[in-house]
């Protein structure tokens, strides 16, 4: 039996988380996810998000959390395909939003692309509420939006190719 290690995410383990999200089919990556951006959320957002380490010191999986003072936020959930159904999404998940809970925040919201079926029936099955009364508006800040013809995603999944980045 593999023996894990969970542990808070620092700014050590974003090498190989990055590495992990970037073979992640449903997890989008753009420069929100370059390491000051991640740098910076962390340090906003000390101890809500997670690692999960095998014994081989193998990263397996991720999440990153924070919130504002008034939700709290999912993002990045993965975990290595050869370690899923292990029970180890559910256990990050649940530690974040205990450090949730613990930080007097109530509620917690994530975004799931559209097309990441696989995804939305996971959340449904831990015990989320798919939302019917909410849309995601999104806009650049001033000066910050990418080149013409360019995005600042990395990588996005084929079915995803007219999604905004989160
Ligand atoms: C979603 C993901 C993190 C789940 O990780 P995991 O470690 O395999 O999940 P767990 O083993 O903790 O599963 C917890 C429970 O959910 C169930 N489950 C797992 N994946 C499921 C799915 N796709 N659909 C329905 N139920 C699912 C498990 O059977 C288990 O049920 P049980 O506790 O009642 O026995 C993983 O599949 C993954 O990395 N997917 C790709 C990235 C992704 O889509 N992330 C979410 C982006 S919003």
């Amino acid at each position: 039996m593999t023996h894990y290690f969970l542990r808070p995410f620092t700014l050590a383990d974003y090498p190989a988380a990055y590495a992990l999200w970037e073979r992640t089919p449903g997890i989008g990556l753009s420069r929100a996810d370059e390491a000051p951006a991640i740098a910076r959320y962390l340090a906003r957002n000390p101890g809500l998000s997670f690692v999960i380490y095998d014994e081989h010191g193998a990263l397996v999986g991720t999440v990153l959390c924070g919130h504002d003072g008034r939700r709290g936020y999912l993002h990045h959930l993965a975990v290595e395909p050869t370690h899923q159904g292990r029970g180890l999404g559910r256990l990050l998940v649940e530690r974040s939003l205990e450090a949730l809970a613990a930080a007097d925040i109530d509620k917690c919201h994530l975004f799931v692309y559209v097309g990441n079926a696989r995804g939305q029936a996971f959340w449904s099955h831990i015990g989320w509420t798919r939302r019917h009364d909410l849309v995601v508006f999104s806009r650049y800040t001033p000066g910050r939006e990418p080149p013409a013809g360019r995005t600042h995603d990395a990588r996005r999944l084929p079915h995803e190719t007219d999604a905004p980045q989160t």
